[in-house]
């Protein structure tokens, strides 16, 4: 079984090294900040996924998962090198490469050292011709060695959801290969055939532009199919008895369609569409494309919260001194993930507008605190956050919420307004007991005689 090493543990890093340790591979990570190291190699995993830190424990106490801060150390030691650093964005939007380009100059001085030809594979997300251009010439620059021969390299990129990832990890869709040539590819093939046995997802195997490619066209997809049914949802709104739930309920039946990423609501966030269609952009305009409809994606989304601020306003005239109750923080369900996060962009208007708020998640608040500090209150529950509340808006899906009765807005609240981002409540059973107004759902029909 080859050896394998991740250089860099952030979520896509640790998530599969876990994975890979806990199928019996032997395999080391290496994280350079040495707090975070220290963190995982004591169990505690440094952001919430399901399963993770069951996983972690054993796999720590096993030995097959070692944790190093040298990236030298984790290169000499294994066969496999994943980077698997993170690729945030610059100022305008454009990828920033500068932890790919050092974990290359680290990887590339080790490999100066070692006999045996590495194979490289780049998980991490990078724009196309940051390989060729950027990875394999600093790669030979500091080990002396060509691609091909004296070292082996593809693009592998990952395709795991916050929340899913240790179960995306074990059953991917697919996989990409993107060999720069086919004695590159073999052993990753390979190591996949190894780890997934009888449940061998299909191998899309190509070159390295495309490979990189494939990452950005899958968010992408995705991303402007949630902004295109919220454009749906908002053409709803303005549609006396229309329901988005139920136009996404009937088009997701179209097996070419399918009901995946049909969700109206309030938007995406995360780490991941927000930069990736950014960077997609910039990269499309420097080659001279403008990419209109990726364009307008990203612009629905930036919009989308609007929603939220208008249905304040509609129902309250002003948010000045009013009180406004936040369920989810969030940026989607199951994790503590807060970056780029729809319930951040809310806030801040309704605090610009003079309004109150007070906020619950069942995990986020921590972090949410390091950014608004004072400037709202958190609850400890769902139903303190509704307390004396002139308006709830529910921003995140946590299943808690979704078992929330009418009865605990309308007994908590000073006016029993709802604010439904997300269309978890029926409402039908919610209307008749408080004023409920939802994404996508227009007024209701008038009695037909
Ligand atoms: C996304 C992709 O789904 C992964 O395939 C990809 O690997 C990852 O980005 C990445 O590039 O690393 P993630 O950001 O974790 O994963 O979360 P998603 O489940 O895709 O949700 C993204 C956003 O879309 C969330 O804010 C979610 O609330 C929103 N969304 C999703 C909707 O508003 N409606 C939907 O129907 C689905």
């Amino acid at each position: 079984m080859y050896k394998l090493s991740f250089i860099g543990l952030g979520p896509v890093g640790l998530c599969t090294a876990v994975c890979f340790a806990k199928k019996g591979f032997t395999v080391i990570g290496s994280e350079m900040d040495e707090a975070k190291a220290r963190q995982i190699r004591s169990v505690k995993p440094p952001f919430y996924e399901p399963n993770l830190k069951e996983l972690l424990h054993e796999v720590i106490k096993n030995g097959n998962l070692k944790i190093v801060t040298s990236n030298e150390a984790a290169v000499m030691k294994s066969d496999i090198t994943f980077i698997t650093v993170g690729t945030p964005s610059n100022r305008d939007g454009s990828i920033n490469l500068q932890h790919v380009t050092r974990a290359s100059e680290e990887i590339g001085r080790a490999l100066r050292k070692k006999k045996a030809a590495q194979l490289i594979a780049v998980k991490s997300t990078v724009t196309s011709g940051t390989t060729l251009d950027i990875v394999i010439p600093t790669l030979e620059k500091n080990s002396g060695k060509k691609c091909g021969n004296g070292f082996l390299l593809c693009v592998n990129p990952e395709f795991l959801s916050e929340g899913n990832a240790i179960n995306g990890t074990f059953n991917p869709d697919y996989i990409v290969i993107g060999g720069y040539n086919e004695k590159s590819a073999k052993p990753l093939e390979t190591l996949y055939k190894d780890f997934h046995g009888e449940n061998l997802p299909p191998i899309v195997k190509t070159n390295i532009p495309t490979a990189e490619l494939i990452k950005y066209v899958n968010n992408t997809f995705l991303a402007t199919k949630v902004s295109l049914i919220n454009t749906i949802a908002n053409i709803c709104e303005k549609t006396p008895g229309a329901d988005v739930t139920k136009v996404a309920e009937a088009i997701g039946k179209d097996h070419r369609i399918n009901p995946y990423f049909l969700n109206a609501g309030l938007g995406w966030g995360g780490s991941c569409f927000p930069k990736d269609l950014k960077a997609f952009i910039a990269y499309s305009k420097k080659l001279g494309y403008n990419p209109t409809l990726i364009q307008a994606a990203y612009k629905t989304n930036q919009d989308q919260v609007k929603f939220a601020i208008q249905k304040v306003k509609d129902e309250l005239k002003t948010p000045k001194r009013k009180r406004i109750a936040i369920l989810g923080l969030a940026f989607k369900p199951n994790t503590d993930d807060i970056r780029e996060a729809r319930s951040l962009k809310i806030v801040s208007q309704l605090l610009k507008q003079g309004a109150a708020v007070t906020a619950y998640d069942p995990m986020a608040i921590s972090n949410v605190k390091k950014i608004l500090k004072k400037r709202i209150r958190y609850a400890s529950s769902a139903v303190e956050c509704l307390k004396n509340a002139d308006c709830a808006i529910l921003v995140t899906e946590w299943d808690e919420f979704k078992k929330l009765k009418p009865e605990e807005f309308t007994e908590n609240m000073r006016r029993p307004i709802l604010v439904d981002g997300r269309r978890i409540y029926d409402p039908e059973k919610f209307s008749k007991k408080l004023r409920y107004i939802a994404v996508g759902l227009g007024e209701p029909l008038k009695p037909q005689p």
